[in-house]
């Protein structure tokens, strides 16, 4: 399979907080999890990814280029960040149709796409709501519409699920699947639940102080030869 993602010796420093050295790649349509505690550099990694931030050392390729000499308008990378970001001051379906005005799209071709969009996430009727008056799963699926509007290669989701209550997060995981199969993407997603990122990634990471500990087969997260250090983030072993 292709590779449509490879991070080769990221290294960024970013205050007290090192990312170091984190090498690993995603294929055309795998998902791909990253699990680690609070401050281990998840959003760190997912933003310096997605080109946010430019590297101290190693690379960051997508599609096979560097992702800081790709134009922004081209790097067709869908990003939800983790606490959704949507504008405020524009309604959900403005908000959902923003990248394509950007790019010049036509109003009636905008709207047609934004209800499109809005039907397959079940949001048509919350469309002319702002942000701030719709529900954190509204929200999400929102965030998760304005994502997908430039059809991306690649998605990128810092923790998706976690403001869910258990009847939504379980709706959605379907969603995920279906999104990369319609979509035709790759999913890298971060998550603080481990039996989350074993059901829904066809391989995890796990990310501890700034460094990769290691990518399995989601199968063998429990039982792969992990460090002590990671054995006792899972949960396989007692701290000393
Ligand atoms: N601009 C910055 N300046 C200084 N330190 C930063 C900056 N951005 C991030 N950090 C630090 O980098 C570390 C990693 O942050 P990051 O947001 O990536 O953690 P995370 O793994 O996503 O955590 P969480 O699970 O809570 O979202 C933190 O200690 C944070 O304070
Ligand atoms: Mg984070």
């Amino acid at each position: 399979m292709n590779d449509i993602l490879i991070v080769d010796r990221l290294t960024l420093r970013r205050g007290n907080f090192l990312l170091e050295d984190v090498s690993l790649s995603v294929s055309e349509q795998e998902i791909v999890a990253l699990i680690g505690k609070t401050g281990a550099g998840k959003t760190v990694l997912l933003e310096t990814i997605a080109g946010f931030n430019k590297p101290d050392c190693g690379s960051v390729l997508y599609q096979g280029r560097e992702i800081a000499s790709i134009p922004i308008e081209q790097r067709n990378i869908g990003y939800l960040y983790q606490d959704y970001s949507l504008f405020p001051y524009m309604t959900a379906g403005k908000n959902i149709g923003y990248c394509l005005k950007m790019r010049g799209c036509p109003r009636q071709e905008i709207r047609r796409q934004v209800l499109e969009m809005a039907e397959r996430f079940g949001i048509t009727g919350i469309l002319q709501q702002y942000p701030g008056t719709l529900s954190g799963g509204e929200q999400q699926r929102v965030a998760l519409a304005r994502a997908l509007m430039m059809r991306p290669r690649l998605l990128i989701l810092d923790e998706p699920f976690s403001a869910l209550d258990p009847v939504t997060k379980r709706r959605l995981y379907g969603m995920i699947r279906e999104i990369r199969d319609q979509f035709e993407c790759s999913i890298l997603f971060v998550t603080h639940d481990f039996q989350e990122a074993q059901e829904l990634a066809d391989r995890v990471g796990v990310l501890i102080g700034g460094k990769l500990q290691g990518i399995v087969a989601s199968s063998d997260l429990f039982r792969a030869d992990w460090n002590d250090n990671t054995r006792v983030f899972l949960g396989l072993e007692e701290s000393s």
